[in-house]
């Protein structure tokens, strides 16, 4: 059975525009794929905590010497990444906050990013270990001109890192679908999710 994780962002419940995108998504997505299983993570409603010391330690511990606070310390690190592992397919909505992600999901992504779990070192070359085969990312972002080619590329630090970190823990299919000019007025921004919406339905249909 396919299963799909969902993982929203936004600080926003209301208004928000990657929320509303993703339920599009999932809506279409799930159409073409009635029989799959949903999980979803709502990082504003459940934030995740930040890493801490003990939690870097237990990271770095072999599994046989974790005493019992260092198991603890992993748990939800445990938890996230079983959740990422039973997923074949990754949705993640995300505004752009401060020319970069939200700290939500920064947090998140210290929790997946755990050397012999999620990828390996071997003193030469990284290894994704990751199972996940693909990842939708739904991004919004207030003004326009941040995609490649255009004023505000290299302002840009969402979607190269989310590209390079999932490539790195080894999701090798990242596609970005961009809601531009978010903060714009009611026009635009219509003309501008009917765009999104139109490529998340050629996208799922493919
Ligand atoms: C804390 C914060 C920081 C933001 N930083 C930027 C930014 O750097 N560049 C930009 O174009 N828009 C920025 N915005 C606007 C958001 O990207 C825009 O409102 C987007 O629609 C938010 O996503 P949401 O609608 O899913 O909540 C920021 C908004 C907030 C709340």
């Amino acid at each position: 059975m396919k299963t799909i994780l969902r993982i929203d962002s936004s600080a926003r419940h209301e208004g928000s525009h990657s929320r509303t995108l993703g339920d599009y998504f999932e809506k279409q997505w799930l159409s073409k794929n009635p029989d799959a299983k949903l999980l979803s993570r709502d990082l504003a409603s459940r934030p995740i905590e930040h890493i801490q010391q003990d939690t870097i330690t237990g990271f770095y511990t072999p599994p046989e010497q974790l005493t019992d606070g260092l198991i603890r310390a992993t748990a939800l690190s445990d938890e996230l990444i079983n959740e990422l592992q039973a997923a074949d397919t990754l949705l993640i909505t995300v505004p752009l906050y401060n020319f970069s992600i939200p700290s939500s999901l920064k947090a998140w992504i210290d929790q997946v990013s755990r050397i012999g779990h999620t990828f390996s070192y071997d003193g030469e070359r990284f290894q994704g270990l990751v199972k996940t085969k693909r990842a939708y990312i739904i991004c919004a972002y207030g003004s326009s001109g941040y995609l490649p080619g255009n004023t505000l590329a290299s302002a840009n630090f969402l979607q190269p890192y989310l590209q390079f970190v999932l490539n790195f823990l080894g999701i090798q299919a990242v596609h970005f679908f961009s809601l531009e000019g978010a903060s714009s007025d009611e026009a635009t921004i219509a003309t501008n999710v009917a765009h999104v919406k139109s490529t998340i339905d050629q996208s799922v249909s493919a």
